[in-house]
């Protein structure tokens, strides 16, 4: 029996990487899903990949003008919606001493603001239509504490640690419930992108420090996309309507609370 059979959901930055596996497994499970994305010719080409219960939609989370008009074209086409995952982001990297303006306004535009005003278009949605809901941010470990070259990134995932317990608070009177997955290391282009950064920064070989995270993973290796997809659904369904504000690691044994 699939377990969201009948549900709508929104997953931003489901182009590619973890949102894509997101929108995969929720397809599985018999929801139809918004790929919502900035890159939106990909969002196309990933839908129609994953299938009909896919659609592509046009989204900018910097961009209020966007996400409502995001978020209206999701009701039209599915009656509403049932699950937002807050998926999309950057990452950056500098030393402390090198970190600039331009950085930290496009991470925090993306990561933060755009993940809490997306939330709270998405959470107004469904509070018209007075069914409740689940809302699912992405923080990350780099939210738990900091690292010495990415103080930006670090610090947004935290702000979404804290705004998963203040949303989470706020929300469960209308029935929404808001929790967060803090993933670890997770392969993909933006590790790709994350290893090109660290070579740089550290003088490494293209790879080296994807093999050196992933060797230091209690599990033994790097997590893929599809390691996260079962804590993903467990949060869309009413097994979860009593769990609220919390963030869970998913991360291979990494990070302890
Ligand atoms: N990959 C990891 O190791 C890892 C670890 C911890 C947390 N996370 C978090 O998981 C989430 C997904 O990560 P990923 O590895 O799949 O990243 P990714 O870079 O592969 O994908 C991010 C997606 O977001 C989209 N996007 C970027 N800016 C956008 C905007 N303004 N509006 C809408 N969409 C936008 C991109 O086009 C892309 O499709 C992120 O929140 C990330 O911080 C990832």
């Amino acid at each position: 029996m699939p377990r969201l059979a009948g549900k709508s959901a929104i997953v931003t930055g489901s182009a590619r990487g973890i949102g894509r596996a997101f929108a995969e497994a929720y397809v599985r499970e018999g929801a139809t899903v918004a790929i919502a994305d900035i890159d939106f010719s990909r969002a196309q080409d990933t839908a129609q990949e994953i299938g009909d219960a896919a659609y592509a939609v046009r989204l900018d989370v910097t961009d209020q003008a966007s996400i409502n008009a995001a978020i209206a074209t999701v009701e039209v086409q599915a009656g509403g919606i049932d699950i937002l995952i807050n998926n999309a982001a950057l990452f950056d990297m500098a030393p402390i001493v090198d970190i600039t303006r331009a950085s930290y306004d496009k991470l925090f535009a993306v990561n933060v603001a755009g993940a809490l005003f997306t939330m709270q278009a998405v959470a107004r949605s469904m509070i018209a239509r007075g069914r409740g809901g689940k809302i699912i941010n992405m923080a990350s470990q780099a939210g738990r504490r900091g690292e010495a070259l990415v103080g930006i990134y670090c610090a947004t995932k935290a702000a979404i640690i804290s705004l998963t317990q203040s949303a989470g608070l706020d929300l469960i009177q209308h029935g929404i419930n808001v929790n967060a997955i803090a993933p670890g290391v997770v392969d993909g282009e933006h590790w790709d992108h994350v290893d090109a950064l660290f070579a740089r920064h550290e003088g490494r070989a293209t790879g080296e420090k994807k093999a050196l995270v992933g060797a230091s993973v209690p599990f033994g290796r790097m997590g893929t996309a599809q390691d996260l997809t079962g804590m993903a659904i467990f949060l869309a369904t009413a097994e979860a309507d009593y769990i609220v504000a919390q963030t869970y690691n998913v991360d291979g044994g990494n990070w302890m609370n």
